[in-house]
């Protein structure tokens, strides 16, 4: 939601900007823009509506020559989608720029004082405020007029300030947005994620809440709002730049969706053992959790899915009740929360707002909180009592693949872990888990070779009117996560069901234009499936079937088949939604959509 990039050193700043734009454009792509301060000493802006490769049009490829700037890729949520509300906004006197993400919650009432105090604002946006705060502070020490100007503000930001006459600065600022500084040799940047970062330098401070950094050529300084100096770690990326290339593959959902296999065999990585499933990082509250009584999973969008899945584990294997959330609707019916209460919140950028806020309320009530998340550094991970990271690397495209997936995984493993430790959980079971998980990886490759097809079924379902998704179980969550994917890739209109409910409403919609796709991989509800595809079949809906190899009968009920391999039903999710995945990526190319930067979505909501 938002990009923002910063660069002070001795390199050619507006192409590092731009660089990092492109890489960040998946976190919202409505407008672009950058200020610079030229060698010369003068400010140069260019702002578009548009995504970055407009902005880089209107600079004619060559920005000015300049050793600083700052750069932003904007999702709007104040003022409309214009070149005037895109950022870098500035003050009256044109020497301060800002850029910024999140919300100010006070700006209507700032606006009118600034302006009342002969301000002139030019946009409708909540950000120009700052700016113009920062001027009327400034006193000649830019990070000074900064920490004076965010104590006016309330809402949430990660901001970066830049003056003209201060032209090897930038001063950065985070509350519940994320913002991060990347030191290198004698240069600094300032990112909103590391994957902007990453080419050029590894080494990174995760700023806090309430952070204020102010870095110079090689050099950041931390402090509070106040100015108090603080001491931050500095931690290195794990992972190379090429990890957020392409890698030759058309678009970004693409690959990684064929990353999936090596994704799961590095979520698994040291932590699936002959005797069971331990995740360390859950060591330290060990004590606590052989007293858990209930479980709420919290989590938004595609991590919300995986967690129907984790809710079922914990609830079969713990025995005690477990639940599923959606974080945005979690605080305005929160269950019964307390010491005993464990709550996992499932987040893979670890900075999605709602379910940040959901968190904190369970955390404020006393409860237990395990983080499941990609972002090493993120909010959530600060939110936590403990985190759990996916290790399934960078993922750029805006549509979750092998984030879902190793979303499942994880929750597989911490719900076996912890039953285990209880002791809810036979030697038996166990070892059957551990075989099936370690087969995992492999039996995912299967899953893509034979989804081989999916590419030829789709240019004979690209056109249909929309979808209906059906599953039972644990084929529930994956044909939600499917029905997701084509909505949002695909902009066609798709339905996730469980699949007995068909009959209640949902099946007037199928006909020859509405496919029904059924999970309808082996398993105690399978005979319950075939009856519902029948029951699309009679409709003359087509069917389209995801069922395991070797299933001998599907093909009477089904018009296509996307077979995968056997597996446990706790695992069969993951092996589910992969040509379900694979389909929604080539309707969505059969219909010539934008696949990995679809309208209106961002890939980090951090707005409420
Ligand atoms: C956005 C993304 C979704 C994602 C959801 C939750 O809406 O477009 O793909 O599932 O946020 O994101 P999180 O980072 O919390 O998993």
């Amino acid at each position: 939601m938002c990009g923002i990039v910063g660069y002070t050193g001795p390199r050619e700043a507006g192409p590092i900007l731009l660089d990092g734009l492109r890489r960040l454009e998946y976190r919202g792509y409505d407008s672009a823009g950058i200020a610079l301060v030229t060698h010369a000493g003068e400010l140069f802006v260019e702002k578009r509506a548009g995504k970055v490769a407009v902005l880089t049009d209107a600079l004619g490829g060559e920005p000015p020559t300049a050793g600083v700037g700052l750069g932003h890729t904007r999702w709007a949520t104040h003022g409309r989608v214009s070149d005037l509300n895109a950022h870098p906004h500035s003050d009256c006197t044109g020497r301060i720029t800002v850029v910024h993400n999140g919300i100010v919650e006070n700006f209507r009432a700032l606006r009118d004082e600034l302006a009342a105090g002969g301000h002139v604002l030019a946009s409708e946006t909540d950000t120009e405020v700052v700016a113009h705060l920062v001027e009327d502070a400034y006193k000649g020490d830019l990070a000074d007029a900064v920490r004076s100007a965010l104590h006016r503000l309330e809402g949430a930001y990660a901001l970066v300030v830049m003056h003209q006459d201060e032209p090897d600065r930038l001063v950065g600022a985070r509350l519940n947005v994320p913002l991060i500084v990347g030191v290198g040799e004698g240069e600094s940047f300032f990112a909103s994620d590391a994957s902007a970062l990453v080419a050029y330098t590894k080494k990174v401070i995760f700023l806090a809440d309430g952070d204020v950094a102010d870095i110079r050529p090689g050099t950041a300084v931390v402090t509070d709002i106040d100015g108090m100096r603080l001491e931050r770690l500095v931690d290195t990326i794990p992972w190379s730049a090429e990890a957020a290339e392409k890698g030759g593959y058309e678009h970004f959902m693409l690959k990684e969706i064929h990353e999936q296999p090596t994704a799961l065999r590095s979520a698994m990585a040291g932590r699936v053992r002959r005797g069971g499933v331990c995740l360390e990082e859950i060591d330290p509250i060990r004590d606590r959790l052989a007293n858990v009584n209930r479980v709420e999973l919290i989590a938004c969008g595609t991590a919300y899915y995986a967690s129907l899945v984790g809710a079922q584990l914990f609830q079969d294997w713990l025995g005690v009740p477990a639940r599923a959330n959606v974080a945005s609707e979690f605080r305005y019916s929160p269950p019964p929360l307390d010491a005993r209460t464990l709550v996992v919140a499932v987040t893979q950028s670890g900075e999605t707002a709602d379910t940040i806020a959901a968190t904190r309320l369970a955390r404020e009530r006393g409860s237990i909180v395990i983080a499941v998340t990609n972002t090493v550094g993120s909010a959530i991970t600060r939110e936590a009592h403990a985190a759990v990271f996916l290790q399934a690397g960078p993922e750029v495209a805006v549509a979750a693949t092998k984030t879902f997936v190793t979303q499942v995984l994880t929750l597989v493993m911490l719900a076996a872990d912890i039953a285990q430790q209880l002791g809810r959980r036979t030697k038996a079971e166990e070892e059957e888990l551990v075989v099936a998980l370690k087969a995992l990886p492999e039996q995912a490759e299967r899953a893509i070779e034979l989804a081989g097809a999916t590419e030829e079924m789709a240019s004979r379902y690209a056109e249909a009117a929309g979808f209906m998704y059906i599953g039972r179980a644990f084929g529930y969550p994956a044909a939600l996560e499917g029905a997701l994917k084509i909505k949002e890739i695909s902009y066609l209109h798709a339905e996730g069901y469980a699949a007995g409910e068909l009959k209640h409403g949902p099946i007037s919609l199928l006909d020859a234009d509405v496919p029904l796709v059924a999970v309808a991989t082996r398993s105690a509800v399978y005979e319950k499936l075939i009856s519902n595809l029948m029951e699309g079949k009679a409709r003359d809906a087509r069917v389209i079937a995801v069922a395991t190899e070797g299933d001998k009968q599907i093909e009477q009920f089904a018009t296509d088949v996307c077979w995968v391999p056997d597996t446990l039903e706790p695992l069969s999710t993951i092996l589910a939604v992969i040509p379900l995945q694979l389909f929604a990526y080539y309707v969505a190319v059969a219909r010539g959509r934008d696949v990995d930067q679809p309208r209106n979505l961002a890939k980090s909501v951090t707005v409420e």
